[in-house]
């Protein structure tokens, strides 16, 4: 038997909640109403099931929270590990602390915009689609209930028809597949789906940018107070910045007064003394910071095989054994620090000169465990 197509067509929102009851109560399935604007109660007057888009959000989140672990470890401790601001940067997990708004902004960003774009294809929204609607007088002021329906339908139209409604079409269904219901995804919109998302990202000529880019929020990119190192034209000299106060220096500072030349490598190497004793204590505020300092470059064991040089970012780096360094002192170590060497950086910024004291002695320390 052939199927027919039942669109019962209201006026009211309230005379459709009080149609919808009375024929579900007799029996019958409704396919779809299609209303100008959201009725509240309309889904559970339907039977519809309730939504489960908050499971696949959960899934996104879990998947967003996932990724960003992943990116974290893999851009951060495995690929490049960096030293910022001295964090611990060996393992994953001393630095989630730093890492939590990275991973909380793409749990975020994955639950939400999967979201959307799952509630888009799941409810056939997307660019291209046709509209589904059959009767457009139902985006105005109309109200219509759809049954798609096999048999003898005299008994539901009278329903129809007793429950308020102002109109009652009744259509053959010739070809079953050809009604609106079905779900076809246009190829394109596909394409145009992927043709905009790659024109968003990358720019696709060669070209050198001959237009500036737009500052997105001048007010507060361009301070109105001025920037520490900027010219003030009522500062000393027209700087901003000051220089300090003549024969002061800053708290906890001692001076080096070896430069930073081949003959003052050797005279630290020669004759420059650590001013504080080697103690457990010491050694292992030693080892602490050199775990932060410089195990990216010369390795947990001082065999200069760390992650920068294991990945081939950072070539050149010696192993602390003897046979490699046969001189070095801890004069010399303490120098290096302080001023680095060759493609190796200062660490003076970084680490106080009882600090590097301390790196030194647990360099020390490696380099005798080495062969
Ligand atoms: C970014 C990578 C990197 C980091 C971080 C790093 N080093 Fe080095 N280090 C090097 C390289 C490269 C050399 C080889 C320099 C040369 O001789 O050309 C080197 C050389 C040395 C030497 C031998 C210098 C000599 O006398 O020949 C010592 C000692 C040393 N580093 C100690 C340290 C200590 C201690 C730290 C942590 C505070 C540290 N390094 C951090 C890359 C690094």
């Amino acid at each position: 038997m052939s199927k027919k197509l039942i669109h019962g067509l209201f006026d009211d929102d309230d005379i459709l909640m009080d149609g919808v009851k009375a024929v579900r109560q007799k029996g019958y399935e409704i396919d779809e109403v299609y209303t100008p604007f959201p009725i509240h109660g309309l889904d559970k007057a339907m039977g519809l099931k309730p939504t489960r888009i908050a499971y696949a959000s959960f899934a996104y989140g879990v998947f967003g929270l996932l990724f960003a672990s992943w990116l974290t470890w893999y851009m951060m401790i495995s690929d490049w590990p960096q030293n910022i601001g001295g964090k611990p940067n060996q393992t994953w997990l001393q630095n989630m602390l730093a890492f939590t708004p990275i991973m909380f902004e793409l749990t975020v960003f994955m639950a939400a915009h999967l979201m959307v774009w799952t509630y888009f294809f799941k409810n056939k929204l997307y660019p291209g689609q046709k509209a589904g609607n059959p009767d457009p007088r139902t985006t105005d002021d109309m109200f219509m209930m759809e049954f798609i329906f096999e048999g003898d339908s005299t008994e539901l139209e009278s329903i129809l028809k007793e429950s308020g409604a102002v109109e009652v079409n009744v259509k053959e269904i010739k070809d079953t597949t050809g009604n609106q219901l079905w779900f076809k995804i246009p190829k394109t919109a596909v394409v145009l789906i992927f043709a905009l998302s790659s024109l968003t990202s990358c720019s696709s000529s060669d070209e050198p940018q001959r237009e500036p880019n737009t500052v997105y929020m001048p007010d507060m990119y361009y301070s109105v107070a001025y920037e520490p190192y900027s010219a003030d034209p009522n500062g000393v000299d027209g700087m901003e910045a000051r220089i300090p106060a003549d024969n002061t220096i800053k708290r906890g500072y001692v001076p080096y007064e070896i430069p930073d030349t081949n003959e003052g490598y050797q005279e630290a190497l020669d004759s420059l003394k650590s001013p504080i004793a080697t103690t457990d204590e010491t050694l292992k505020k030693g080892e602490y910071l050199y775990n932060i300092y410089c195990i990216s470059c010369h390795g947990i064991n001082g065999d200069g095989q760390g992650k920068l040089v294991q990945n081939e970012k950072y070539l050149g780096v010696p192993s602390y054994a003897p046979s490699r360094l046969p001189n070095i002192t801890e004069g010399s170590i303490f120098h290096v620090e302080t001023y680095g060497k060759n493609m190796m950086g200062s660490h003076a910024s970084q680490l106080t000169s009882q600090e590097r004291w301390k790196v030194a002695q647990h360099v020390l320390k490696l380099r005798s465990q080495l062969k």
